[in-house]
């Protein structure tokens, strides 16, 4: 299968927590970097000539945050370029998705929306920066269910002030609501957010067992566990995220989007402002560009395909470049084998990280 992933760099404000490409202040720089996204489609498009991709994501940053006016221009450019899609997903943060907008989503073809939630806690959501609170959520939620029957929503375990009883409160209260699909992460304090600033360290310990409690909780609604962060209702599964996982093809469009195309990996400027000069002069901004070959590629393969958590049954190639770490890793018991396939241990769904090194350079 193939994937377009849009990528929208605004916000109305900065998540303390968040790394993330995205940027509030710069609500006047939409309009231009619409231009530049058209631009960059219709060149990817003369140049990807057999490119179908049959899942569309447009994520953020925060897409809802452009104006109805804004979103029409964006699906125009996109449906000019491609139009067989199977599933779009549409990322929107309740602030700024709109009961119009919810109308205009659906009227656009839009099948999949992914909801910005974290925590059903006002407090938390106030200490994270959050633009919304629980109660804003709600309606938005509310609304969005009537127009929507495959939505996700996200939350963060391991908040500052968050206890596990909170926790398992957040997740309760949101299975109540019927989402299809729950997004569960470990809070990651990144060096250059103002969370990491702050001083604020993570109880790694707390932040497992909110995490093994989610996986419970869940499972015991009907959700799996198919996917380290993922679960969702049987048949509700993310096909774009899934196409990313199984190693198939990518191509991202906006700053610092990344594509696997050809075997290519490659990634635009994160700058918005050289993204859009970039393309005024009909230029895509790569900043980055690598061709994996070899044991890279194999291990590429390996590392995305131990995400999903039903596991593979390794190639021939794949024993023969990694037959060493596979055993290490059996022996630590980070992963296990089990009717030939190779699959993360309940340890290792915790370490995943542990376990990737493994198959990254340096080997
Ligand atoms: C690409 S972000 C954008 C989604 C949307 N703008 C929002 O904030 O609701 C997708 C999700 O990543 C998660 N996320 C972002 N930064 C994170 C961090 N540092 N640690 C854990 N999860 C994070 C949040 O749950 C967020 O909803
Ligand atoms: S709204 Fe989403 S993308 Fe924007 S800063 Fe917050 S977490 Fe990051």
């Amino acid at each position: 299968m193939q994937g377009l992933y849009i990528h929208i760099p605004f916000c109305v404000s900065k998540c303390v927590y968040c790394d993330f490409a995205s940027f509030a202040g710069i609500r006047r720089l939409r309009n231009p970097y619409l231009e530049a996204l058209k631009r960059e489609l219709a060149l990817q498009k003369k140049h990807y000539r057999n490119f179908n991709p049959k899942t569309l994501y447009i994520g953020g940053g925060t897409p809802s945050f452009l104006t109805a006016a804004q979103i029409k221009i964006l699906f125009n450019s996109i449906y000019s370029c491609y139009k067989n899609f199977k599933e779009i997903t549409f990322e929107a943060n309740p602030e700024s998705l709109t009961l119009s907008k919810i109308r205009l989503l659906k009227k656009l073809g839009v099948n999949r929306l992914s909801l910005g939630l974290q925590s059903t806690f006002d407090e938390h959501l106030k200490t994270i920066g959050r633009a919304h609170n629980y109660a804003q959520f709600l309606r938005t939620y509310t609304q969005a269910k009537k127009y929507f029957n495959n939505i996700n929503v996200d939350l963060i375990a391991g908040l500052p002030n968050q206890t596990l009883t909170d926790f398992e409160q957040s997740v309760k209260q949101l299975i109540a609501l019927k989402p299809q699909h729950i997004s569960v992460y470990g809070l990651q304090v990144e060096v250059s957010t103002p969370l990491y600033k702050s001083g604020y360290e993570c109880d790694d310990n707390l932040t497992r067992k909110m995490l093994e409690s989610a996986e419970n909780i869940l499972q015991n609604a009907g959700f799996i566990h198919y996917e380290i962060s993922n679960f969702s209702l049987p048949k509700y599964e993310s096909k774009h995220n899934i196409n990313y996982w199984q190693g198939g093809a990518y191509l991202g469009c906006g700053s610092a989007a990344a594509s696997y195309m050809r075997g290519v990996r490659f990634q635009n400027t994160d700058d918005v402002k050289e993204y859009i000069k970039s393309l005024v002069q009909n230029k895509i901004p790569i900043v980055f560009k690598e061709k994996l070959c070899g044991k890279a590629k194999v291990g590429e393969e390996i590392l995305l395909k131990f995400r999903l958590l039903k596991g593979f049954k390794p190639t021939q190639k794949m024993l023969k470049c990694f037959r060493k770490e596979f055993e290490i890793l059996l022996d630590k018991k980070l992963i296990i084998k089990e009717n030939k396939k190779f699959k993360l241990s309940e340890e290792g769904k915790y370490f995943a990280n542990n376990v990737f090194r493994y198959f990254v350079e340096p080997f």
